[in-house]
Formats: structure tokens, sequence, C-alpha cells
């Protein structure tokens, strides 16, 4: 202790003229040389409580998945601008009332006799159905209209819908959380589960969850991986790695988890994911990896066996994102096609999300996760054994639930059968690559990558030419397709119900191109960000792309 004391003091000695020199470097210099041993003591006390205070409470807004840190500051400073600069603000606020009023007026055109208040007395079932069946005839114009990307998925057949509603209707009120009043649902959810699960290579036994559609699959999967990398390791800062084309509904999961996710960059050839670059993101924190089979924005498969084999080298998981091509996929094998494994039978794989809802043809509502072990499925259940209400237990997010769609997706797995799945397969699959040959001979345009399953993406090869002013052009036309970004495409989800216009499809493409190549100075902005995810809507402006969202969401809860 004795000899300490010096060191201690002669230390102290120096941290005090290394703090007069800091002093020195400011205003303040005039004061420093009275500096005494105590005036430092308190000046650093001082400093430290604030500097910790600010690290503590100055919160700096997150950046956004995918932003460049140069994206970001200038993101900041324009925010900044806008919160500080009289004026600035209140015409940011006008742009976004302005938008609100464009999406209720559009939304206001497709809305007849509102309804504000609960009616004084029960309205007739009669006036009921009338309104029922002036709807129906209106919104299948759309939907039904053979020109829509996605959406739709179940066969033209009358028939067979009919058969699927009547199976259906009688599950309505059920509740599969009370197993022993609704043992049926119970059953079927079982059976779903079973059969998906052997179609995607659990032989013996099926372990997954039933929930209501791909983004609940994906979010219930990505739960089972944190609180599996907390229980087994330890893991309480834990993130994933996607490709940058993965799903919104992993972004999702990492706000709803508090899961970093980290983006692994796409090749721009082959649209797939940049294995080396996904490699470099994966640490001693990652819970888990995802491939996608295909991804929604070009419809490209990710290399799933190298992503199977960095995951068993660094024993963590792997999910594949089969929620849009599992059922057209998984039956390619069957029809001769050898798209290399993407489910159980590869060692690595450790859950696969999959949707009835899609194309598995079912009415909506329904998907299953599975998972390769009941260990790692239980991290997704939940269960509390100490509630006042009693011990609770449910496997998937909701609690009440309602047994359609279980029952749409038993019955219609029952009823399709596996021939015809793998019918359906093939005519989807050869319907793809046959687009992608037809768009890829269009002298203007490249398809994204090779898509094989289910979606075809393309680009725009030409500087004159703006790939959403040609799906501005199939807009008008009735063309219901998506407008996709980085890079900025059009994409189609090709299903059984417009699987017989693709000749349309590209003759109308066609014709775009060359209404705007005779007038490209009009076409020249085209939607500088194309349309919102799933609709027409177009996006105002780039700068309030993200407040314009949060408007399109009031204009939708709006009447
Ligand atoms: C690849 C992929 N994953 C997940 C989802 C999410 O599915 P859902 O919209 O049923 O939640 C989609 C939806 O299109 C998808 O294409």
């Amino acid at each position: 202790m004795e000899q300490l004391l010096p060191i201690v003091i002669q230390e102290y000695k120096l941290f005090k003229e290394f703090i007069k020199e800091i002093f020195k470097q400011t205003p303040l210099q005039k004061y420093t040389n009275s500096l005494d041993i105590f005036d430092t003591v308190v000046v650093v006390s001082i400093l430290s409580v604030f500097g910790l205070w600010a690290l503590r409470n100055l919160k700096f807004p997150n950046k956004e998945y995918n932003q460049s840190l140069f994206g970001y500051l200038k993101a900041q400073i324009f925010l900044l601008f806008v919160n500080y600069c009289p004026g600035v603000n209140s015409y940011i606020e006008k742009q976004k009332a302005n938008a609100l009023q464009s999406f209720s007026d559009s939304m206001e055109r497709m809305t007849s006799k509102k309804i504000l208040k609960l009616p004084e007395n029960g309205i007739d079932t009669e006036s009921m159905m009338e309104k029922l069946n002036d709807w129906i005839e209106r919104d299948s114009k759309h939907y039904g209209s053979g020109k829509v990307s996605g959406s739709l998925y179940v066969m033209p057949d009358k028939q067979f819908i009919k058969n699927a509603q009547d199976f259906c209707k009688h599950f309505l009120y059920s509740n599969p959380m009370h197993a022993d009043l609704w043992p049926a649902t119970r059953q079927m959810e079982a059976e779903v589960i079973r059969m998906t699960g052997d179609l995607f290579g659990q032989e013996k036994e099926g372990i997954g969850i039933v929930t209501t559609g791909g983004t609940e699959s994906i979010l219930l999967a990505m739960l089972a991986y944190r609180n599996w990398g907390e229980s087994q390791k330890g893991i309480n800062q834990p993130n994933i790695v996607i490709p940058e084309t993965a799903h919104a509904a992993f972004y999702r999961a990492g706000e709803y988890f508090k899961i970093q996710v980290r983006i692994a960059k796409v090749d721009q050839t082959t649209f797939q994911v940049d294995v080396n670059d996904l490699k470099r993101h994966i640490d001693s924190n990652t819970v888990c990896i995802v491939g996608s089979f295909p991804n929604f924005a070009y419809g490209i498969q990710d290399p799933i066996e190298l992503l199977a084999s960095i995951a068993k080298k660094k024993k963590i998981g792997l999910h594949i994102d089969a929620c849009l091509g599992g059922f057209t996929a998984i039956f390619a094998k069957d029809h001769n096609v050898d798209l290399g494994k993407f489910d159980f039978t590869l060692d690595g794989v450790t859950s696969i999300s999959c949707d009835q809802h899609k194309h598995g043809l079912a009415p909506k509502g329904v998907s299953t996760v599975l998972f390769k072990t009941k260990q790692l499925r239980e991290h997704a259940f939940f269960s509390i054994a100490t509630w006042s209400g009693g011990a609770y237990a449910v496997p998937s997010i909701q609690g009440s639930k309602c047994g359609v769609g279980v029952a749409g997706a038993w019955f219609t797995m029952q009823s399709i059968g596996k021939k015809k799945y793998i019918e359906y397969s093939k005519k989807i699959m050869d319907a793809t690559q046959s687009l992608a040959k037809q768009i890829s001979e269009i002298p203007e345009l490249k398809v994204c990558g090779n898509p094989q399953i289910n979606c075809v993406t393309f680009m725009s090869k030409e500087q004159w030419l703006n790939v959403y002013a040609i799906h501005e052009i199939l807009t008008h036309q009735g063309w219901t397709i998506s407008s996709v970004q980085k890079p900025a495409a059009v994409h189609i989800s090709l299903t059984l119900q417009n699987v017989s216009n693709l000749k349309q499809y590209v003759h109308d493409i066609k014709a775009a191109i060359e209404k705007i190549k005779a007038n490209p100075q009009e076409y020249k902005k085209g939607g500088e960000m194309g349309t919102l995810y799933g609709t027409t809507q177009k996006i105002p402006d780039s700068k309030l792309a993200g407040q314009a969202l949060k408007v399109y969401l009031d204009s939708l809860l709006k009447i």
C-alpha cells in the first residue's frame, strides 16, 4: 500500500495536467490556472455524470435495414431540418395529408354505403346477402380476372371452391384451443402437420405448428431460434443472418423479438445470396441463417446445400423459407426436375416454413412451420403454469382461434392428393420457365437470375426505359402485378389463375415498351418507387416513403 501511494499520486497529477490541457482548449482557459485538486475532482465528476447521462438518454434513431451509413446520416439531417425549420414541418404534414387523401380516395372508390354505428335493430339476412352478392360480383372481377400476381392461388374450379367452402363453414365457430370440445380440429391440425412433414422429409413423425400464414410461421421459427440460443448457448444478444431478398417477416421477427438482423448481399447476376458475404456476418451470437426457396422479389432459390453445410459447421440453425415455393418445389422431383435438396433430408436444415394458403391451394389463413426436432419446436411454444386463469399452453401466437384455417388445409390436401399436386407443380414450373424465356427474348429487358419455380421478375436493360413505367401501363390494362426494388424490377407470381394468360402478359409487356419508346419523355418518371407491396398504390415521394407507409395504414383502417 505504501509503495502504491506515490504511484497513485503521480498518476493523479498527470491526469490533472491532462484535464488542464483540455481546459486550455476551451473558453474556460482563464480559470484553469487556478484549478486545484478539489476543482479537478468536481469538474471530472460533473463531466462524468453528464457523459453517462448523455450515453444513456440520448437515443439515436435506428438505422433502417439495408440503409448505408451515408443514407442514414442524410436522412437524419433531413429530419433535423424537418423538425426544426419553421415551415418545413408544416410542408411535410401537408404532404402527408395529401398522401392520406389520395390513399383514402382510392379506398373510397371501392367503398359503398358506409356503416358507422351498430344498428339499433339487427338487419335482416336477406338484405345482407344482397350486399354480399354485390360485393362478390364487384370484387371477383379483380381477384378473379386471371391477371393478378399471386394473391389467389386455387385453381379456377367453381365446384372445388364451393366444396371447400361447404366443408369449412362447419368450423366457423370452432376453437381448436379447446381440444376436448373440438377434437376434430385437433385431429386435423395434427394430420396437416403429419402430411406436410412427410412431404418435407419427416418420415417418422410430423414436428411442426399450424399457423395463420407465412409471416406467423417465420415469426415462430425465429422465436424458437432466439430462445434456443439463449437457453443452449447463453446468447443474450442474438442475431440472424438473412439474404437481403429474404421476406419482410424476418425483419419483423427482428423487431418483435429483439433479434439483430444482419443482411447478406445478393449476387446481382444470379440473385442468390452471396455465401461468402453471409459467412462474414456470422459470429458467436448468430442463432440461425436463412435461405429462401424461392425469395418473393426475384423468385430465385438460394444455394441451400451450401447454406446447410455452413449451418452444420457453425452449429447454428438453418431456416428454409418455402412459404411461396414449398408446395410447388417439393413435387419437382416427381416430374423429374432436380432443384437440389432443401428439406429435412438435407443435414443442416433445421426448420422450414411452407404455406398451404399459397401453392398448397387452401383457403386463406393457414401455413405450417416444421422443425427438425421437438426440442427446437418447444422453444416456439408458450406456456405459463402459474397464471390465475389456470395453467395455460398454446403452440402458436394466437390464443383462441378459428378452426376454419386448419379445416381448409386439411380438406384441400385430402381432396387434391399427391398426383394432382405433381400435375399442378409441373404446370406452374413449365410456365415459369417458358415465361422467363419469352421475356429474356425481349431485347430491352433482362430476367433476374434463372427463375425455375413460380415467379418471374424482369428489369430494364435500357437507360431510357423506366421499368416502373411498364408496370404503370400494365396496371392500366388491368394487370395487378408487383414492382420490386433494389434493383427496380417488375414481378409476377404464377398461379393456376393466371397461368393461361401469360401469352397476353408477354404481349402487353411488348406493347408497353413500344408505347414508351414512342414517347420516352412522358414515361421517364414512371413512379420513382413503384407501388406498395400487394397493391397498385403508388408511393408519392421517396423521401417520405417511411411516413407514407404509415399513412397508407391509416387510410386502410379509416371509414
Ligand atoms: C417467400 C415468402 N415468405 C413469406 C411470405 C409471407 O407469407 P404471408 O403473406 O402468408 O404471411 C411470403 C408472402 O408472399 C413469401 O413470398
